[in-house]
């Protein structure tokens, strides 16, 4: 039996998209990353579920794109996708794009499907990684939107992912056009550094909902936060990195480049978060949304 997929509405077994799909050819889809987990009390929860479903409406006003639904409509798909493929930790994709229009760059705005679907996903990234700086640099203002979570971004990720593994990292770093620390390829970036926590600003990042959580939470850990920007010539001098993500996670660190960093802290921090998501912090249950 296939995968069931929530489209435009109704559950259905696998769509067949047209071969004439705008967003096939141009990138013209915006898309989320969402994770649902098993409870420690036994229950299903998907994590900061409105947060994503308010970023993925957000992406689609930078593409124009008059959708059919309402946010309280997609979080309840993105539910219907968990109970009807009978998943628990799982992986949750809800995608916004422009289908058949006409060949051509114009789009006509409601010419838009909304499609949820889960997988099963256990992890994305080895436990710890080795990261390369990547030859490419992550986009800003001047060329798109950063902040929207929008398909055609994602090229210069795959990019950058290629030619870390060409080189036998696991993962990339990009750099901002100003030679800045910007991020992973689907990942946000944090450094240690005694008590602290240093993670570079909006601009040329993906404002990811798991670093703003971790900034939440930082000072339950004993840590201070600093966003600010971050140069290739102080990679040395931090204790430690990790990146954050809902693919991803915590994950820590280990290298950069040739720089070695320990992982206690970042391990420290990534047990946190996974007690956050599983509902073992009575404080931030509030982030979980139960899938009855
Ligand atoms: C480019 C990029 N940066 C950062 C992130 C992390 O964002 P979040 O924590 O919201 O998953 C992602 C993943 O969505 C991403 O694709």
């Amino acid at each position: 039996m296939g995968m069931k997929v929530w489209y435009n509405g109704s559950v259905v077994e696998e769509p067949r998209i047209p071969i004439t799909c705008h967003a096939l050819h141009y990138g013209t889809g915006v898309f989320e990353g969402i994770r649902c987990y098993k409870l420690t009390n036994g229950k299903r929860g998907i994590f900061r579920l409105s947060d994503h479903i308010k970023r993925l409406f957000l992406s689609a006003k930078v593409l124009k794109m008059d959708i059919k639904f309402a946010e309280s409509e997609i979080r309840e798909a993105c539910k219907i996708v968990i109970k009807e493929n009978g998943l628990s930790d799982a992986y949750i994709r809800p995608i916004v794009f422009y289908n058949f229009g006409r060949i051509g760059l114009n789009v006509l705005k409601e010419n838009v499907d909304v499609a949820v679907f889960a997988i099963e996903f256990p992890k994305y990234l080895e436990e710890e990684v080795r990261v390369k700086i990547s030859s490419y640099r992550r986009m800003n203002h001047l060329f798109t939107n950063p902040e929207a979570k929008i398909s055609g971004h994602y090229f210069n990720s795959v990019l950058a992912t290629l030619e870390a593994k060409e080189f036998g990292y696991d993962e990339a770093l990009m750099l901002d056009s100003e030679g800045n620390i910007a991020e992973g390829p689907g990942e946000n970036i944090f450094f240690i550094k005694g008590e602290t926590l240093i993670t570079p600003p909006s601009g040329s990042i993906l404002q990811g909902i798991t670093r703003d959580t971790v900034l939440k939470f930082a000072k339950d850990l004993g840590f201070r936060t600093i966003i600010r920007n971050v140069s290739v010539h102080e990679l040395e001098c931090f204790d430690e990195a990790f990146f954050t993500g809902t693919a991803a996670e915590i994950t820590p660190i280990k290298e950069i480049n040739s720089i070695k960093y320990a992982t206690s802290l970042s391990k420290k921090i990534q047990k946190y978060y996974q007690k956050i998501v599983r509902g073992e912090i009575e404080k931030y249950e509030k982030w979980i949304e139960a899938v009855e």
